[in-house]
């Protein structure tokens, strides 16, 4: 073989082995490839081209990263007329849409249908010719598009080559390019800390980075595919045979090319309904912005049939809309919440702006690090996010509106509330206030001790805490047990009943168990579980304000990081005088365990490691706390037994050192015999 034979050997293989990262990267995010060995054979693949230009082939991944700039873009035809979609707003006009079809052919109400999401990005045509991805367009007006194939090469999850051995000779793959948020907060990001212009919505940032003249640009933009059609050349048409969407979707995918994978097969109109509701609640959870769903005859066979509306909308597809869930508006200032726990909140104050039907007039802003990394002013012009369930969010300034007036936001030094130094613990992005009596922390510690799941104090709304407060007669949650009816009668809103209302509240609020006056503590860490563990653990506050970090790590269910919240909340002296307090006041501090009908465990501890052969590591637990034991987390002297499955850890090799008892899970079982 020649030098050049071999080098043309080589480069194929390198070709190969990238294209196949590639795909393992980004279509089936399972990465196999380091990005230093990804980098150092597309550098030796590179120089392989640089040497031998007559080697460079129009599928190789070094034309990913962006050829020379142009100076304009080409006009070229698609292989047939890009459709639009028509709309429903509401379910009516979804419903509305069904019947019209019923009404030129019947079968459309059983044919079924495709669900799937729809993208709010940049449609693009890619013409494929014997495998080979030739050409890439955008929409334009549907039937010319502009020319941008060498962006589109950038994109590495589109396939410079279709895999499979029964590609059709010519045909489009048709969907849509996106940014995801992630990757546009990152780029805003960094565009705003160079003094760039940032992108209004990422919409907007896939469309602008599309029709960039230099591709070197589109290369170092985040952009993402997923294809939705295919549109065979008409000499093609018969060469393959797909029956339904489903099918094609299928197609694209083992041709290489990324597909939704969140879709839904329908049989009936109601049941697209559904589907549709629930990705409107939970469109907050995705990384990249839709605007609806798209519903599609599920059978191929019928598109024909139903044809198009004046070759623009086909009927066989429709898109159904959500109410929007971005917004631009005004930043007015940027506000500061101090919590129970001391954590410093910053919170934005919006223009009052409607999204999805409501308005919003406060976004969370996380923390000072996050307000820094997008560079929010106060005055800035923002996009705002609201999906769903998720709480308000503000995306990215949008700097082009900036005028020069806006306020660059200073995180302070001192509590906004109590002037006390604040504090930001090494391993965290939050900074807190120190001081246990900071009002702002004593108010919400209020809110939160009567709130439900706490001692649940109906009748004690924010606003009667914040008066408690300012009056001066409850400084804290101790406080609320010495209120009598005639302090009451003197808040706003209160009348004879109202007040005995609420008393009777507070009185009934004395005998919760103990896992709600864990909660309502508020201690770090300490949430309904927790709770509820360490109070049937110890089921008395006063051997559980005695107990070491060590002993309550060592808690089944307790982390390190609960056990020292914990420790260091009981050895607060102002903590252990507001319990002493509550106990005074007749606040219940013990946990009622129903005894178990068994005892033969009791006052014994064990530890479970290795899988049993035929118990869970549930019921093991269960098996053992039903007859009164203990199961702890780790080994230690105080441990009587260790039940050991296969593959045990080093608690196996610990329970050996200290001479424990070691059983298996026969041993276990007959153990109540035995003792
Ligand atoms: S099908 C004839 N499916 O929505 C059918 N479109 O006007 C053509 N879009 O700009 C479109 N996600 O780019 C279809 N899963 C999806 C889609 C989708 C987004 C876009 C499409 C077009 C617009 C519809």
């Amino acid at each position: 073989m020649t030098d050049l034979a071999k080098l043309a050997e080589r480069a194929a293989e390198l070709r190969h082995i990238l294209e196949t990262a590639n795909y393992e990267y980004y279509v089936l995010d399972a990465p196999r490839m380091s990005d230093a060995e990804f980098d150092r054979l597309l550098r030796e693949l590179k120089e392989i081209e640089r040497a031998h230009p007559e080697l460079q082939s129009p599928d190789s991944p070094t034309l990913r990263v962006g050829a020379e700039p142009s100076t304009q873009f080409r006009k070229v035809p698609h292989l047939a007329t890009m459709l639009s979609l028509d709309n429903a707003f509401n379910d009516q006009e979804l419903r509305a849409w069904e019947n019209r079809n019923a009404r030129l052919l019947e079968e459309v109400r059983s044919a079924g249908y495709l669900c799937e999401l729809k993208i709010d990005g940049a449609a693009v045509s890619l013409l494929y010719e014997n495998g080979l991805l030739v050409r890439a367009a955008t929409r334009g007006n549907g039937v010319l598009g502009e020319e941008i194939t060498p962006n589109i090469r950038t994109i590495r999850e589109i396939p410079l080559r279709l895999k499979g051995q029964h590609v059709p000779a010519r045909l489009e793959i048709r969907g849509e390019i996106y940014m995801p948020f992630s990757g546009f907060r990152e780029m805003n990001e960094k565009r705003a800390a160079a003094g760039e212009p940032t992108f209004a919505n990422p919409r907007n940032a896939a469309a602008g980075s599309l029709r960039m003249l230099d591709p070197r640009v589109t290369a170092s933009r985040p952009l993402r595919f997923f294809g939705y059609q295919i549109q065979l050349a008409p000499e093609a048409a018969r060469s393959i045979n797909i029956d339904t969407q489903e099918a094609a979707l299928e197609l694209i995918q083992e041709w290489g090319a990324p597909v939704n994978p969140l879709r839904a097969r329908a049989a009936s109109l109601e049941a697209v309904l559904e589907f549709a509701h629930r990705v409107e609640h939970t469109r907050g959870d995705l990384d990249y912005a839709i605007d609806g769903i798209v519903v599609k005859v599920a059978r191929i066979g019928l598109w024909e049939e139903l044809g198009t509306i004046g070759e623009r909308e086909p009927r066989w597809a429709i898109a159904y809309k959500f109410a929007p869930d971005l917004a631009t508006t005004v930043l007015k200032a940027i506000e500061i919440n101090v919590g129970r726990t001391g954590s410093l909140n910053p919170y934005a104050v919006l223009e009052p702006v409607e999204i999805g039907g409501a308005i919003v007039k406060m976004a969370t802003l996380h923390n000072f690090e996050d307000i820094a990394r997008k560079d929010l002013r106060a005055g800035d012009t923002v996009l705002v996010k609201r999906a769903g369930e998720v709480i308000p969010q503000v995306v990215s300034p949008l700097t082009e509106h900036r005028t020069g007036q806006e306020q660059p936001f200073c995180p302070p030094t001192h509590c906004p509330a109590c002037g006390t130094p604040v504090d930001q613990p090494a391993d965290e992005v939050m900074v807190y206030c120190p001081n246990t009596a900071c009002p702002a922390r004593i108010y919400w510690s209020l809110v939160h001790f009567v709130s439900q799941g706490a001692l649940d104090i109906r009748g004690l709304g924010e606003r009667t805490i914040a008066q408690l407060l300012d009056r001066g007669m409850v400084r804290d949650v101790a406080d609320l047990y010495s209120l009598g009816k005639g302090d009451l009668l003197t808040l706003e809103g209160f009348a004879d009943v109202s007040a005995q209302n609420l008393l009777n509240s507070i009185e009934a609020s004395r005998q919760r168990p103990l896992t709600n006056v864990l909660v309502a503590l508020g201690i770090r860490h300490v949430g309904a579980h927790a709770a509820q563990v360490l109070a049937r653990h110890y089921r008395s506050m006063q051997k559980l304000m005695n107990a070491a970090e060590a002993e309550l790590a060592a808690i089944h269910g307790i982390g390190d990081t609960t056990a020292a919240a914990v420790a260091t909340f009981m050895q607060e002296p102002r903590n252990r005088h507001v319990i002493e307090r509550l106990a005074e006041a007749g606040v219940n501090m013990e946990e009622q365990v129903d005894e178990p009908l068994d005892a033969a465990f009791a006052g014994l501890s064990f530890v479970i490691t290795g899988t049993l052969p035929t118990m869970s590591r549930k019921e093991a637990i269960e098996f053992v706390e039903s007859r009164g034991g203990r199961v702890a987390s780790s080994v230690s002297k105080s441990t009587d037994f260790v039940v050991v499955g296969d593959d045990p850890g080093s608690k196996f090799d610990k329970a050996r050192q200290l001479g424990v008892r070691i059983l298996d899970e026969a041993g276990l079982r007959g153990l109540p015999n035995e003792l």
